[in-house]
């Protein structure tokens, strides 16, 4: 069943949290591939592991039992230094709450993970630019985040996840802070990046209208994966 060429590759991954001493089983022997050009949404009710799995793909936190590939390297023991490295170089993360670096411009704030990786300062700030063009924040390079809107602080957050030319982009909930039409804005533009650029993403909702725009929908409930469907026609 596994392909060589998944870029994520997750095995009967089980993560157990402990809360006062209570084991938390918060996923429960979880195995999927996510595939090249994969457009993910998961699905499932609060508590039903999706940040869980996120976190475990993404290399935030490592599984109690089971194992992780990002292509072809496994995560699943790798100590810390070894694991940020992997998330600096091939992870892209977009957080609920945007996370932007509040004292830097939207252009510095994109710059900023290009410039973790050693990228020379012309080709960082071409690339940044260009980024926040193509997510239609063209004349915005400088504000500072709290001179956005929302949306438009989530765009920064793609084009920052992006910038770092990760083998795949991990949203969690990217929609949940926006009203409708910025959501819909921001799912318009990752699917572009997704069908020009071929980015991989997997990310997790509560929202109809998100779900409604991914390629394939894996619903979790209480830890385990429920269904795993693909449309062919989107
Ligand atoms: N750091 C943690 N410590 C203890 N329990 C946790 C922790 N993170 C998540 N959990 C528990 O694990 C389960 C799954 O949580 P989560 O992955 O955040 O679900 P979702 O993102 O689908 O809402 C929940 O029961 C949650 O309370
Ligand atoms: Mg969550």
């Amino acid at each position: 069943m596994q392909q060589p060429s998944a870029i994520v590759r997750v095995d009967k991954a089980t993560k157990v949290y402990q809360r006062d001493r209570i084991p938390v089983p918060a996923l429960q022997e979880t195995s999927l591939e996510i595939q090249p050009g994969d457009f993910v949404a998961l699905v499932g009710p609060s508590g039903s592991g999706k940040t869980t799995l996120l976190n475990l793909i993404g290399g935030l936190d490592r599984p109690t039992s089971g194992r992780i590939w990002v292509g072809e390297q496994e995560i699943t023991n790798l100590g810390r230094k070894a694991l940020a490295e992997v998330r600096l170089r091939r992870i892209g993360f977009v957080f609920q709450e945007y996370n932007l670096v509040p004292v830097l411009s939207a252009l510095e704030n994109v710059e900023y993970v290009m410039l973790l990786q050693g990228i020379d300062e012309e080709q960082r700030r071409q690339e940044a630019i260009r980024l926040l063009r193509a997510l239609g924040l063209e004349g915005m390079e400088h504000r500072r985040p709290n001179e956005l809107s929302g949306g438009q602080q989530q765009r920064v957050a793609v084009a920052r996840a992006i910038a770092a030319r990760p083998v795949i982009v991990l949203p969690d909930e990217p929609t949940a802070n926006l009203d409708s039409q910025s959501g819909a804005t921001l799912m318009d533009l990752m699917r572009r990046l997704n069908e020009e650029q071929g980015t991989t993403f997997v990310f997790s909702t509560h929202d109809p209208m998100v779900v409604e725009r991914a390629s394939r929908v894996i619903r979790l409930r209480d830890g385990r994966i429920e269904a795993d469907e693909r449309w062919a026609s989107r």
